[in-house]
């Protein structure tokens, strides 16, 4: 027994690489598993690092958010559905966030030149006051948006818009309808008051 295991320490000690504080370090040979996962971890590094930072054939986290963004304000934009415009019916999109957010974007786009980006006009009218020149009314404003007033200077925009980008546009703009921004233009037309929306 003695010798037993005299033995078996002194072979332990061929073994021992070095000792710090009496902890022996022996220089036994790594397990197979640890290997295989550590050539694995670098194998998957450089492949993982060629895919999305060398040839970037992946998409980074910014790039797959955005496209996920674009997709649901798609998803969203396709279940804005558009019929007659009846006063209700603009009244009900000016209520939806979605028309509105599409709206916004057109009058950005294609109103902002003329109407200022806030709607407090430049070349047309202030549309952020209780002024209308041709009826504050939903159906009215919708009217005046999609047929214009092309002697004046103000186009149809039904014809390009087409029907849903025409109501959307009019859900913002009776969303801007009595907000009074600073610095407006001084109002045109007869005054109707902010409660008939
Ligand atoms: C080229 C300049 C121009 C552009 C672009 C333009 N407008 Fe106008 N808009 C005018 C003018 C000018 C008038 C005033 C017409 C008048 O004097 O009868 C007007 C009038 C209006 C009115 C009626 C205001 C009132 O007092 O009754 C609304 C509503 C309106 N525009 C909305 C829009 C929207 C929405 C867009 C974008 C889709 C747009 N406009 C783009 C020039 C423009």
């Amino acid at each position: 027994m003695k010798a037993n295991k005299t033995s078996e320490t002194s072979e332990a000690a061929d073994q021992v690489i070095h000792e710090v504080d009496g902890i022996q370090e022996y220089d036994n040979k790594l397990p197979n598993w640890w290997l295989y996962t550590f050539y694995g971890a670098i194998a998957f590094g450089v492949g993982y690092w060629y895919w999305y930072e060398s040839a970037q054939i992946g998409a980074s986290p910014a790039q797959s958010y955005q496209a996920e963004l674009d997709q649901a304000a798609a998803a969203q934009a396709s279940e804005i559905t558009v019929g007659e415009a009846t006063p209700e019916a603009l009244a009900a999109l000016a209520k939806d966030p979605s028309a509105v957010a599409l709206g916004k974007q057109v009058f950005t786009s294609t109103c902002a030149a003329c109407h200022r980006n806030d709607g407090g006009g430049s070349v047309g009218p202030n549309l952020t006051d209780e002024f209308w020149l041709h009826g504050g009314a939903p159906e009215k404003i919708f009217r005046t948006i999609a047929s214009g007033v092309p002697d004046k200077g103000m186009p149809a925009w039904q014809p390009q818009l087409g029907a849903l980008k025409t109501q959307a546009v009019t859900a913002y703009v009776l969303g801007l309808k009595g907000t009074n921004v600073a610095g407006g233009k001084v109002p045109q037309g007869e005054r109707e008051s902010v409660s008939s929306r």
